[in-house]
């Protein structure tokens, strides 16, 4: 699904009537299939523009669509993925996975079917009856994208999804998104701190300028595919042609 922002602006107004500018004039169009990560100083509107996305926030000027249909509720077609797995402690695993389909309607014969389909898909297979507090942070999020995946999304948005992981589990995450991704042709909105991590995962990158946040760079990445980015793409860090994309990344974030 193709997702459009169109003049998106967006302004908070606090409880005393104090206005905060955080999205200024923002048009992008995501074409579908297409993995977008967002970079940008700390405040800058970019989990903002994902909650328009995501439909839990109506921005106060211009549109955002998805194939050219407003947005203007959340649905299980544009999953959300967080920076911090948000399971009920309460909940088996597996039932913090069905979520969504029970949400949906879905029978429980289905859902126990899909979800521990996805449950194998993210590797934990054998965890369905723990609890949450039995899994790493790791694993947790696994299981975050796990429940995402079950509403078979064509849409995932993701909040700096592994900002809380070692680099290890991070890299790990990162070669199964891109899996998912490529397999299932999804269309991904993904947030992150790491210019690195923007630049092996992404097909673009979007540099987001300090609040009011506006897009200063759109950056396409086409060396990707072509390195070994599949391996925790080492040999991707280490090309020319990375180090250059890098350098301009970088440079065009303003602390
Ligand atoms: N509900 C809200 N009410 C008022 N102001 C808000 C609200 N949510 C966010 N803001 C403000 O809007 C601005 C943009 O916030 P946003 O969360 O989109 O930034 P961000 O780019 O995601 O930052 P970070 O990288 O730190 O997560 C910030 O100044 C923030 O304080
Ligand atoms: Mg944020």
């Amino acid at each position: 699904m193709t997702l459009t922002l169109d003049r998106v602006s967006h302004r908070y107004v606090g409880e005393r009537g104090d206005v905060v500018h955080a999205v200024a004039d923002t048009s992008v169009t995501i074409p579908d299939g297409q993995f977008v990560c967002v970079v940008g100083p700390s405040g800058c509107g970019k989990t903002t523009l994902l909650k328009v996305l995501a439909g839990f926030l109506r921005p106060t000027g211009g549109t955002a669509s998805v194939d050219g249909e407003p947005i203007t509720a959340p649905s299980p077609g544009r999953g959300v993925v967080f920076q911090h797995p948000n399971l009920y402690p309460w909940l088996s695993v597996r039932k913090n996975v069905e979520l969504g389909l029970r949400f949906q309607g879905v029978p429980a014969r289905e859902r126990a079917a899909r979800s521990v389909e996805q449950l194998e898909r993210v590797g934990l297979a054998g965890f369905s009856d723990h609890r949450p507090y039995e899994l790493s942070g790791g694993m947790q999020q696994r299981a975050q994208i796990a429940r995402v995946l079950t509403s078979d999304p064509d849409v995932i948005l993701m909040d700096e999804p592994f900002g809380a992981l070692d680099a290890l589990t991070r890299e790990q995450l990162q070669d199964d998104l891109l899996a998912i991704a490529r397999e299932g042709r999804k269309t991904i909105f993904f947030i992150t701190h790491s210019v690195d991590e923007a630049i092996v995962l992404g097909d673009r990158v979007l540099v987001m300028s300090p609040r009011p946040g506006r897009v200063v760079l759109d950056l396409p990445v086409e060396i990707s595919r072509h390195h070994g980015r599949w391996l925790g793409g080492e040999e991707l860090r280490s090309s020319a042609e990375f180090r250059e994309l890098r350098e301009q990344v970088a440079g065009a974030i303003v602390r």
